[in-house]
């Protein structure tokens, strides 16, 4: 190593960091998840107060300190974590410390430390959570605190947005069997229903999930063809989806329907579909495989040859797909099945709705 690089080293080094300087914010976020903001709020004062501190942590460390609800401590804590991501990043430093005690806190000391492989790992599961950058991880953080404190759960049933999901469970389904069925007019009227402003009840960190839903609805009521229609219906499922993540909402798809599935050995053409549906609208792993394994039930009469040989194909493919594999072959699976009704002479009465 040249003087030079000593130098430059000593100039970049921190004076003084204490051992163990991480202990505080660790204790903080322990605070947070027992939920003693008493707690919370002194590791706060003491971390404002820290000589070594950069001015991003102290400041971080008075809003801490001044946190008087969750929603405040959410805050503040992603804002520690950046402030402690840059000074290691400052430094090329990922520092390690022991595991946390949860996933919450796993994902702050990802943050925290710069440490790329322990935030995917304690993101898995939760595409929400699936950024690529530190400013965007650090902006996703606060949220998903909050989202996990569980506060909002129970306004949002004061308010009745359990009803209001369920209307655009059947508005979002309607839309996707209009679509098997080759509908386009229904198609629109259904998808309408899901362009709204923002129901009143819902958390202000989840509203930007709005948006991106109304859209995908209007692309699903403008679709001129079936595949684009098919298209946008996965759109539209992966849109709810991420906002289901982003809450930690319990959707629950219901289980007797999968049960229904697992006591035919056969499979059930018509219903397999649905619960492929259901599964990407709420991230049920369960829910996609026993619908995979049910479509396997060849039509009696399937419309032509080069039909049913698409049809089984897909039918493999959807055994083992995973991931966003699955949306992209729910597009591929719905865009077939109002050509092969046609061409087979099936016509889907409104009691399969
Ligand atoms: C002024 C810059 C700076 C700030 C601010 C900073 N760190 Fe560090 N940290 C470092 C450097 C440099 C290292 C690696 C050298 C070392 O181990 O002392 C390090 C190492 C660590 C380590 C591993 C070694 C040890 O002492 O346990 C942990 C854990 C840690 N930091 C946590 C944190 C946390 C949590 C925060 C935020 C509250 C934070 N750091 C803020 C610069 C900083
Ligand atoms: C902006 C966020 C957001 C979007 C977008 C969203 N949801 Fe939800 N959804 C929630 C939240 C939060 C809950 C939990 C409500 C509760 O627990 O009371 C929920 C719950 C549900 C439930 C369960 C309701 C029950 O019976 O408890 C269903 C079904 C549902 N959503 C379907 C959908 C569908 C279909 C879409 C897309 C067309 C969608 N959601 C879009 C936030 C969202
Ligand atoms: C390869 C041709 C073919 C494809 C593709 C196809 N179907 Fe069918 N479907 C049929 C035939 C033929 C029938 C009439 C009943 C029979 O012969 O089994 C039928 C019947 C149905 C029924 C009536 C209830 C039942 O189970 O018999 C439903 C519901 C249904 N299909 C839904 C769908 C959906 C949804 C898709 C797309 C995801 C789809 N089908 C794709 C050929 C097909």
């Amino acid at each position: 190593m040249t003087v030079l690089s000593w130098l430059w080293l000593l100039s970049c080094a921190p004076s003084q960091l204490p051992p163990r300087h991480g202990a505080l914010a660790f204790e903080a976020v322990d605070a947070f998840e027992a939920r003693d903001l008493e707690r919370l709020r002194r590791r706060g004062e003491a971390l404002a107060a820290e000589a070594w501190g950069t001015d991003e942590l102290q400041a971080a460390g008075r809003l801490l300190a001044h946190a008087d609800d969750t929603r405040a401590a959410c805050v503040a804590l992603g804002r520690l974590a950046a402030a402690c991501g840059a000074c290691h990043d400052a430094h090329h430093t990922a520092p390690a410390a022991p595991p946390g005690r949860s996933q919450v806190s796993e994902l702050w000391r990802a943050l925290a430390l710069r440490d790329d492989g322990r935030w995917r790992s304690a993101a898995k599961g939760r595409s929400f959570l699936h950024v690529e950058d530190w400013p965007g991880r650090a902006a996703a953080l606060p949220r998903y605190l909050w989202a996990t404190a569980g506060e909002g759960r129970a306004s949002w049933r004061a308010v009745g947005l359990d009803r209001h999901m369920r209307s655009h469970l059947g508005a979002a389904t309607d839309a996707a069997w209009f679509v098997a069925r080759g509908q386009l007019d229904q198609v629109r009227r259904r998808a309408a229903q899901l362009q709204h402003e923002a129901h009143p009840a819902l958390p202000e960190v989840l509203q930007p999930f709005v948006p991106p839903m109304v859209e995908a609805a209007s692309a699903l009521a403008s679709a001129q063809t079936i595949p684009e229609a098919a298209a946008a219906t996965t759109t539209l499922a992966r849109r709810c989806a991420s906002c289901h993540e982003g809450a930690s909402a319990s959707v629950a798809v219901r289980t007797d329907d999968i049960q229904r599935l697992q006591l035919d050995p056969d499979g059930d053409h018509g219903m397999a579909p649905y619960l492929l549906w259901t599964s990407l609208l709420v991230g049920s792993d369960l829910a996609w495989r026993e619908g995979a394994r049910a479509l396997a039930l060849p039509p009696r009469r399937p419309g032509t040859e080069a039909l049913r040989a698409r049809y089984g194909e897909l039918v493999t493919r959807a055994r083992s797909a995973t991931g966003e594999a699955r949306g992209d072959l729910w597009t591929e699976l719905l865009a077939t099945c109002a050509p092969c009704h046609d061409a087979g002479g099936v016509s889907l009465d409104d009691a399969t709705l």
